[in-house]
């Protein structure tokens, strides 16, 4: 059984779910897929694409990731009761949420957020000169909608506490998990710790006050991924696709992203199409 991964489907653009109707009917009816969230905010469109890809694979594991949880032309009383909605569907439907034993492997969906700068000491905030503080260019601070009375803390730490009633079983052996936000901040930079050399940020930098580590990822995801022994993890979100070991767990992410990042050459490797990671 071949273990597959891809993440941040973003299937409102064409060319994306055109992309998905290239994957084989018959090629993965043995497989699993790691979906890393991000396929869509419109609910309708993304239940549509899990029950397609769902279609193709022997099991498919998913968590949403951010623009899944948007609110827009839905009507939820907020983002957590979207994320509850897309769950319900997800067990209806056989699409794997929790964490089940294949073989002899665990494979461990982690729901996450991003822990912003202030939320606590589990953020991946790297400061930024000229940033803007305000996340004004962020989608985010539009579209999600978070209830305040379930939030004493913050979202990532919600969803922290989450995963720890899902891991009532003792996971042990081999172990692979997957989470839509980064879990460490090394995944963040092509290289750590970054080079921040003014004049090469003003040459590769599209938007110099935006500052993405204030709303990648949480290492509350990595304290799980440790926890529960996995020796590879993978994730998505940054739309930046990287393969590397810290401190021995492999880290992979294999994003589709979109269209115009492809033509940019920004996200490598996912004209191959889905990243095979092991065998199990
Ligand atoms: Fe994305
Ligand atoms: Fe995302």
């Amino acid at each position: 059984m071949r273990l597959f991964t891809v993440s941040d489907l973003h299937v409102d653009f064409k060319e994306n779910r055109e992309w998905i109707e290239t994957l084989s009917e018959s090629e993965y009816k043995n497989d699993i897929l790691l979906l890393g969230g991000d396929v869509c905010h419109n609910l309708e469109r993304l239940q549509k694409t899990l029950l397609q890809i769902r279609s193709k694979f022997f099991k498919l594991f998913f968590v949403p990731g951010n623009h899944d949880l948007w609110l827009r032309d839905e009507t939820y009383k907020d983002s957590l009761d979207k994320f509850e909605t897309i769950r319900h569907f997800c067990r209806e439907n056989d699409i794997s949420i929790r964490p089940e034993r294949i073989s002899n492997t665990w494979i461990v969906p982690i729901f996450s957020w991003y822990t912003q700068p202030g939320e606590g000491k589990d953020t991946l905030y790297w400061p930024k000169k000229g940033e803007d503080n305000n996340n004004r260019l962020w989608s985010d601070n539009f579209y999600i909608k978070w209830p305040n009375s379930k939030f004493p803390d913050s979202a990532s730490r919600y969803f922290f506490d989450l995963n720890t009633t899902m891991l009532t079983e003792k996971i042990n052996g081999s172990v692979i998990s997957l989470s839509h936000f980064i879990p460490r901040k090394e995944m963040m930079f092509s290289q750590y710790p970054p080079n921040i050399d003014p004049e090469l940020i003003k040459k590769y930098d599209r938007h110099p006050e935006f500052n993405f580590s204030r709303v990648a990822g949480s290492s509350l995801i990595d304290q799980q991924i440790r926890q529960i022994g996995s020796r590879l993890h993978v994730y998505g979100h940054q739309h930046i696709n990287r393969d590397r070991e810290i401190e021995g767990v492999r880290y992979v992410a294999h994003c589709l992203g979109y269209p115009n990042e492809r033509k940019r050459g920004v996200i490598k490797g996912i004209e191959q199409g889905l990243k095979e990671l092991i065998i199990i």
